[in-house]
């Protein structure tokens, strides 16, 4: 299907029956330049459909993630994007050189090597999950039971929150990344989830424990009012992402089950699935030249990682699943100095999860046909609202 320009609007290219990404991308890749676009509220922005133009955009000096500059593009109704202003700590949304103060504090607590040294209490998270699951029965909804609770323990368990709290902090913290919640639900959840965590951060003022929050207190390296926006973050950008990538996963690994074992999936449904398709938005701060199209000062820009990781030209028959192939080149966590911090930890979550899900429950089935599946195409991340399963 071919579409003008001006009458593309990326968050309403989804929608019942199709399939995601949206098989318009493929036509829009094709096009010279970038695609002029325009958001829900009317206001214009360019697209970025291909690889290499996504990661160019990803990394220009010239482009900013600051949502305080004109024309940054605000995805419809809520406004969505708060700045470091609004929430102090917040430090996604701030460019260099501020943006490195919060990143250099953080990284140590996400490499390659802590999170190895987590992986038992993440493995007692993936258990606890299933326990609570079998208990139950033998049907269940993967997402509340499942791909919503286990990143949920394991950012609690990160961040200190103490055992006997955490059924309280999961019950609030999945208020407040469901989309289905209204928004009194969410302004409520979002009211008690800070109340808590500045009450966990003068906590361990006085009594530091072995977590996240007393070591960045230790470091002194930003305020407390700045830890808590920092861990409100933390909070919010490695719930809904991992539970719907887990989600998501698990319906093509059962649709794939000769895959089911092997740990090159991960790699493999995170770009094709690429859930965060519309979160990493942008704004032109100088003229800059992106993709052979001159972007004015004050534009707005939208990358497209599920287009950039199903773009023909970086991978061959992107729309398959193939997890023998080398996919480690995928945007699926950005590109450049923002890219996903938590990307070590969802490796590992993903790889447990699907590992002990499916060796402890071996029959494990859809319960429902996958074409009347409860997709999400309303949110700005795609995924699953529920999975009914049985075994
Ligand atoms: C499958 C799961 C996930 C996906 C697909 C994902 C995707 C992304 C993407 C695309 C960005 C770049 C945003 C931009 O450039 O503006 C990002 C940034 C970020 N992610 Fe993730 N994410 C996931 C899980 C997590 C987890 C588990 C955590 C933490 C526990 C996390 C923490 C962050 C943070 C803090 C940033 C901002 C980094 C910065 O600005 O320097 N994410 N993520």
């Amino acid at each position: 299907m071919s579409i003008a320009e001006e009458d593309v609007i990326p968050f309403l290219l989804r929608g019942p029956g199709k399939p995601f990404p949206p098989p318009e991308y493929a036509e829009l890749r094709q096009r010279e330049g970038l695609v002029r676009a325009k958001l829900p509220t009317g206001v214009p922005v360019w697209l970025v459909t291909r690889h290499e133009d996504v990661r160019a955009v990803l990394t220009s000096p010239h482009i900013s993630s600051n949502p305080n500059h004109e024309g940054f593009p605000r995805p419809a109704k809520t406004g969505g994007v708060p700045s470091a202003d609004e929430v102090p700590g917040w430090f996604v949304s701030l460019d260099s050189p501020e943006h490195g103060r919060f990143r250099k504090a953080l990284i140590p607590e996400f490499t390659v090597r802590r999170v190895r040294e987590m992986r038992p209490a993440i493995q007692a998270v993936v258990d606890r999950s299933i326990d609570a699951m079998l208990a139950k029965g033998n049907t269940a909804d993967l997402v509340a039971d499942f791909a919503l609770s286990v990143p949920s323990l394991v950012i609690s368990t990160l961040l200190g929150v103490p055992n006997a709290d955490r059924d309280f902090f999961e019950s609030k913290t999945r208020v407040l990344v469901t989309i289905s919640s209204t928004d009194a639900e969410r302004d409520k959840a979002s009211e008690h989830v800070l109340r808590y965590l500045n009450r966990l951060i003068t906590i361990r003022t006085k009594r530091p424990g072995d977590d996240l929050i007393s070591r960045l207190i230790a470091s002194e390296t930003m305020s407390l009012q700045e830890l808590s926006g920092v861990a409100m973050l933390l909070l919010i950008a490695g719930h809904e992402t991992t539970a719907n990538n887990i989600a998501l996963g698990a319906v093509t690994l059962l649709m794939n089950p000769q895959w089911i074992g092997d740990d090159r999936v991960v790699e493999e449904l995170l770009r094709l699935h690429s859930v965060a398709d519309i979160v990493a938005l942008r704004v032109a701060v100088e003229d800059v030249e992106i993709g052979g199209q001159l972007i004015k000062a004050g534009e707005g820009i939208v990358p497209l990682v599920a287009s950039a990781n199903h773009d023909e030209a970086a991978f061959g028959c992107p729309a398959q699943f193939d997890p023998s192939r080398s996919a480690r080149h995928h945007v699926a966590f950005g590109y450049g100095v923002h890219q996903c911090l938590g990307q070590n930890l969802v490796r590992v979550e993903m790889e447990l999860a699907y590992r002990t899900l499916f060796d402890r429950i071996p029959t494990l089935e859809i319960a429902q046909p996958i074409e009347e599946l409860p997709f999400k195409y309303d949110g700005v991340l795609f995924g699953l609202h529920a999975l009914p399963v049985r075994w």
